[in-house]
C-alpha cells in the first residue's frame, strides 16, 4: 500500500532523482540520461539538482558530462528510507516535505481521515514546529530530524502515557546505538546530553472513552545543527555539537524506527513492565532526583519517587504529600 498523493509533498520524481544519485556517487551521469530515467526534462533535472544542492547536497556539475554526486545525500527521501524499513510497518507510507508547518498537523489531519497504523511524515523543515505545552519547536532546515509516526493501538486511554515513554525509549535507544554516547532521559521524553536539551517529543491523541483512536508521536532531534540560536543555547544542544562530528540523519531515523517498532510490540505483548523497567534503568530522573515541577495550576518542588503503571510520574513533595505528575514541566531543582 502506497502513500496518497497530499498537498506539497515531495514530487516522487525528486524522489527518483535522488535515489539514482545515491546509487551512483561518484559516478558522473549525464543529464540526458537522468531525464531520461526520472521522466522530466533536462532543464527540471538541472532545476531540481539546483535546489537539492540548497539542501547540502553535494553535485558537482561537469560541463558536457554531467553530474556526479560527491557521497549519498543525507536527505531524508522515502525511496531511501523505505529500503531500510522493509521488514517494518513504518516506512510502508512516508509522506515526505521539503517545507511543512508541522508534521504533526498533517499526521492528525492524515488521522482523522483513516490514515492506517505505521504511517510517517517526515519533513526537511518545519515552519511552524510545535513543542509541549504550547511552545514553538527550532526546526532549521535540514540540519534535524522532523517526523511524526501515527499509530493506532489497540489500549484505552488511561494506557496512552506509555506509548510517550516508549517514544523516548526507542529515541535513546537510537543515539546510544549510533553515536555511543550516553544521554540522559527527563521524564516524559526529553533527551538530554550534558543537561542541554536534543530531543523532544509531542504525542497528541485522539480517543474515545475507552478506546484510542489514533496516536501521534512528533520527534524533534538536533542532530546536524552547528550552532543553537541565541535564546536556546543554554538549554538546546545537537548530537554534532556534543560529538564534533555530523550524523546521517537518514540511518538515525531508520534506527529509532526499528526501536520504536520493536518496543511497540513489546508493549502490546507484554504491557507496562518492560517499559516501566528500561526508563528506570535509563532515565537520572526516575527516582531520587530533585525537581521543580511547573504545571499549569502550580510549582512545587520535590524528589522522584518512581513511576505509576500507567507511566505517570511519582513526585514526593517537600511537605510530605505524593503527587502524580499527568504533564507539566519538569526540571532538575537545586
Ligand atoms: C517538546 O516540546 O519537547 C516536543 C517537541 C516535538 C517536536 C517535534 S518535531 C516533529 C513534530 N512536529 C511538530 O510540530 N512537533 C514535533
Amino acid at each position: 500500500m502506497t502513500a496518497r498523493s497530499i498537498p506539497g509533498t515531495t514530487d516522487r520524481r525528486i524522489d527518483a532523482l535522488l535515489t539514482l544519485l545515491a546509487e551512483n556517487a561518484m559516478i558522473v551521469i549525464s543529464g540526458a540520461k537522468i531525464a531520461r530515467e526520472i521522466g522530466v526534462t533536462r532543464s527540471t533535472v538541472w532545476r531540481w539538482i539546483e535546489k537539492l544542492r540548497a539542501l547540502g547536497v553535494k553535485a558537482k556539475g561537469h560541463p558536457r558530462k554531467g553530474y556526479q554526486i560527491e557521497r549519498v545525500p543525507d536527505v531524508l527521501a522515502p525511496n531511501l528510507l523505505r529500503r531500510r524499513l522493509h521488514d517494518i510497518p513504518f516506512g510502508k507510507r512516508i509522506y515526505h516535505f521539503f517545507k511543512v508547518d508541522s508534521t504533526n498537523n498533517v499526521a492528525l489531519r492524515l488521522g482523522h481521515e483513516g490514515e492506517p497504523h505505521g504511517a510517517l511524515v517526515i519533513a526537511e523543515e518545519q515552519t511552524a514546529g510545535r513543542g509541549r505545552l504550547g511552545r514553538p519547536w527550532h526546526s532549521e532546515k535540514t540540519s534535524g530530524i522532523y517526523m511524526t509516526v501515527l499509530l493506532r493501538p489497540p489500549i484505552s486511554p488511561v494506557h496512552a502515557p506509555l506509548v510517550t515513554l516508549l517514544a523516548g525509549l526507542a529515541a535513546y535507544d537510537a543515539v546510544v546505538e549510533q553515536t555511543g554516547l550516553r544521554p540522559d532521559l527527563r521524564w516524559p521524553n526529553d533527551l538530554l546530553l550534558n543537561g542541554k536539551k536534543f530531543c523532544g517529543i509531542l504525542t497528541e491523541m485522539h480517543a474515545e472513552p475507552d478506546r484510542v483512536n489514533f496516536v501521534i508521536v512528533g520527534i524533534g532531534i538536533d542532530v546536524n545543527h552547528a550552532k543553537m540560536p541565541d535564546e536556546l543555547a543554554s538549554i538546546a544542544t545537537s548530537l554534532r555539537m556534543e560529538t564534533g562530528r555530523t550524523h546521517s540523519r537518514l540511518e538515525l531515523v531508520a534506527r529509532l524506527l526499528r526501536c520504536l517498532d520493536r518496543y511497540y510490540n513489546q508493549f502490546l505483548r507484554e504491557g507496562s513492565g518492560p517499559i516501566l523497567a528500561r526508563f528506570a534503568e535509563t532515565s537520572s530522573y526516575a527516582r531520587g532526583k530533585r525537581v521543580r515541577i511547573s504545571a499549569a495550576a502550580e510549582s512545587y518542588t520535590g524528589v522522584t519517587a518512581g513511576l505509576d503503571a500507567s507511566g505517570l510520574l511519582r513526585v514526593e513533595r517537600d511537605d510530605g504529600r505524593v503527587e502524580l505528575v499527568l504533564s507539566g514541566d519538569v526540571t532538575e531543582a537545586d
